[in-house]
């Protein structure tokens, strides 16, 4: 059987990459979704964190929660699935800010945004492309390169995503975590989250999150199970070796050639020049 074509797999909406597993009515949908006030979200540019924050926020409550597979993944039945949900909902999401619904905004939710260093990310990226029959066949890391830096990968251009959001990096119901934190002191950034979600957890608790949430046991932990797409951060794959694949920081360097280094620090420089980062 021949592999799928890339329009079988991509679609755009909003100028943005999606893929065929976001449906276009879902995505017109989207601000017609109800939030709740409790509702907390967990938002990133793919491969930056997401499953990892995702294992420390779900272990950080008592009560019970859901969670959901992103937003924008599925069809129209997705909205009506989620407002089924009666316990709390901890909902991921790819969207930039501009694409988040409304609601969300105006009933001033808990949004956790985490961001990674964006070589690292692509190189994420890269592997997960390669590895995962859902995305489109990437021939080379140099071919992925030029792609990841115009934006043509899904969920567009990681610099647009990363300053849709840091304009509101101040919003006091938006927390901003960085990936090379979480591994540089994640009990800090831990106890930073409990009390950011209001959550009053002992530092014993936080030792025996920090232990499970390590690389090593999360890997172990998901071979272990069967996890239902519905509730699993990336609804791409069920396939979780993709998902959990080094956990390190710096792995850019293993990858990129010093052309390409310097390429990326030229984009980074324009297209990040308001930035703080
Ligand atoms: P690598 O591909 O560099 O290994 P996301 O969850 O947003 O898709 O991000 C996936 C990236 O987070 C992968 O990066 C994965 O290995 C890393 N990751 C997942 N769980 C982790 C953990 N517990 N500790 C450190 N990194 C983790």
């Amino acid at each position: 059987m021949s592999n799928p074509s890339e329009a079988e797999l991509i679609h755009m909406f909003k100028g943005i990459a999606f893929t065929t597993r976001s449906s276009p009515e879902l995505l017109k949908s989207l601000d017609t979704f109800d939030a709740r006030e409790d509702d907390v979200l967990l938002v990133s540019y793919p491969k930056s964190g997401t499953h990892w924050l995702a294992g420390v926020i779900t272990k950080l409550y008592n009560t019970q929660v859901t969670l959901t597979s992103p937003i924008e993944f599925g069809d129209i039945s997705k909205l009506e699935e989620l407002n089924k949900l009666s316990s709390k909902r901890i909902i991921p999401t790819h969207l930039d800010y501009n694409m988040l619904p409304l609601n969300f905004k105006k009933k001033k939710c808990k949004m956790i945004y985490i961001s990674r260093n964006p070589k690292d990310i692509a190189v994420s990226m890269y592997h997960y492309y390669r590895d995962n029959p859902n995305l489109p066949t990437i021939d080379t890391w140099t071919a992925f390169f030029d792609l990841f830096l115009r934006g043509d990968v899904v969920c567009g251009s990681w610099f647009d995503h990363f300053l849709s959001w840091e304009e509101h990096e101040n919003d006091k119901n938006i927390l901003f975590l960085f990936y090379e934190d979480m591994k540089k002191d994640l009990p800090k950034i831990v106890k930073e989250i409990s009390l950011f979600l209001g959550l009053n957890v002992n530092d014993n608790d936080i030792q025996d999150i920090c232990k499970k949430s390590s690389f090593s046991e999360m890997k172990s932990d998901t071979e272990k199970k069967n996890s239902d797409p519905s509730h699993t951060v990336c609804a791409l794959t069920s396939n979780k070796k993709l998902i959990f694949r080094k956990g390190a920081v710096g792995d850019w360097k293993n990858h990129f050639t010093p052309k390409q280094n310097r390429r990326f620090e030229e984009v980074f420089n324009e297209k990040m020049k308001l930035s703080k980062m």
